[in-house]
């Protein structure tokens, strides 16, 4: 019986401290740089991120501007209702400062301080820099106000409590980049920087370990589609990936949704792609050549239920 009290209050107090340990983080107001807000860096952002995709409540037309939420996202863990985070006072993010947004995209902390689900990349976005992240604040603030509430998530025990979360953001939250890139070379930098922070491509494009977090050592090598059956592919110039793609191959496909092969971007990529299309040639360019520089991978465990 003694011995068991012991167990019990040596095993609440290591939950206690693994509490401590990954409890959320946040940035005060003086960790963000004196700056005037650029809106079109933001609507740069804004595209390069995908918010709408996730976030707009009608897919069509100037209705993508309209971030009332409601998408509703199957995964293992259970039905994700994606939010409103269009600027609506009351059902949005109207009320919400600078830094509130800021900590919600750099450390995955809600303004009343639970973390946030990984199914909102930002593992990703926490490599943006701040500027940016206040410019497409800025941005953010000028689209439409949609009067929408979606409701809560419906996950499963023990994914409906947010203080686990902590532990996976402990394991794979980390804002460094990825990838060493020349610092000199700016393509490769601003690739870099597109790819691996707001574009998220790793996210879709990496397998992930047990623990849901990027195997980085397959970093672009593909992974299976969340979405059911197939792969999404490889990335890397593999064989099995971009090998026989040119920069200006990748550049097209980004701007267009053909590939090589006169083929139309399908899946998830489609939106991915709408995006890509809305900025600049030079992005595009940057975005191709991170992808042509870094190393060939293939992904290395293929089970044959794998291979599609
Ligand atoms: C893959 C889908 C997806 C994409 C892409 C995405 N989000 Fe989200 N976002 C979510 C989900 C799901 C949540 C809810 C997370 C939770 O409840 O823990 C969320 C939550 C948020 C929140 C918190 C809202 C609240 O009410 O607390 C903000 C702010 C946000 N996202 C901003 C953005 C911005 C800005 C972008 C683009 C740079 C973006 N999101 C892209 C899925 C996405
Ligand atoms: C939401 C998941 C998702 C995200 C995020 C994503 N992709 Fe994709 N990507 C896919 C899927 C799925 C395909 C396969 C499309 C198809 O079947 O036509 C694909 C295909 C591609 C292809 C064509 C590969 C081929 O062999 O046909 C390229 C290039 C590509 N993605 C680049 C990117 C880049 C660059 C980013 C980041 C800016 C990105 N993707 C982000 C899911 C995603």
């Amino acid at each position: 019986m003694k011995r068991l009290v012991t167990v019990l209050v040596l095993l609440a107090m290591a939950i206690a401290m693994v509490l401590f340990l990954t409890r959320p983080e946040r940035l005060s107001l003086a960790d963000l740089p004196d700056y005037v807000a650029d809106t079109t860096n933001g609507e740069r952002l804004f595209n390069a991120g995908g918010c709408a995709s996730c976030h707009a409540s009608e897919t069509e037309g100037p209705g993508k501007l309209h971030l009332g939420g409601g998408l509703e996202m199957e995964t293992p863990f259970g039905l994700f209702r994606v939010p409103n985070i269009s600027p609506h006072e009351s059902t949005g993010v109207g009320k919400w400062t600078m830094l509130q947004f800021v900590n919600a995209m750099h450390l995955g902390t809600a303004p009343g301080g639970q973390h946030y689900y990984p199914a909102f990349p930002y593992a990703s976005y926490s490599r943006m820099r701040l500027e940016d992240l206040m410019d497409l604040k800025s941005y953010m603030d000028g689209l439409p106000a949609v009067d929408n509430s979606p409701g809560d998530h419906e996950l499963k025990f023990p994914w409906n409590m947010r203080l686990g979360i902590g532990v996976w953001k402990f394991l794979n939250l980390d804002p460094s980049f990825i990838k060493m890139v020349d610092e000199q070379n700016a393509l490769l930098e601003r690739g870099r920087y597109l790819v691996e922070g707001p574009g998220h491509c790793g996210e879709c494009h990496t397998p992930r370990d047990w623990t849901g977090g990027l195997q980085m050592d397959q970093w672009l090598a593909g992974a299976p589609n969340p979405e059911g059956k197939g792969r999404v592919p490889n990335i890397t110039s593999h064989d099995n990936g971009l090998a026989d793609w040119s920069t200006s191959d990748i550049e097209y496909y980004l701007a267009s949704g053909f590939t090589p092969d006169f083929d139309v971007v399908g899946g998830s990529m489609v939106k991915v792609q709408e995006n890509m299309a809305l900025l600049s040639d030079e992005d595009r360019s940057a975005i191709a050549a991170y992808l042509k520089y870094i190393p060939a991978l293939s992904k290395v465990r293929q089970s044959v239920s794998d291979i599609d």
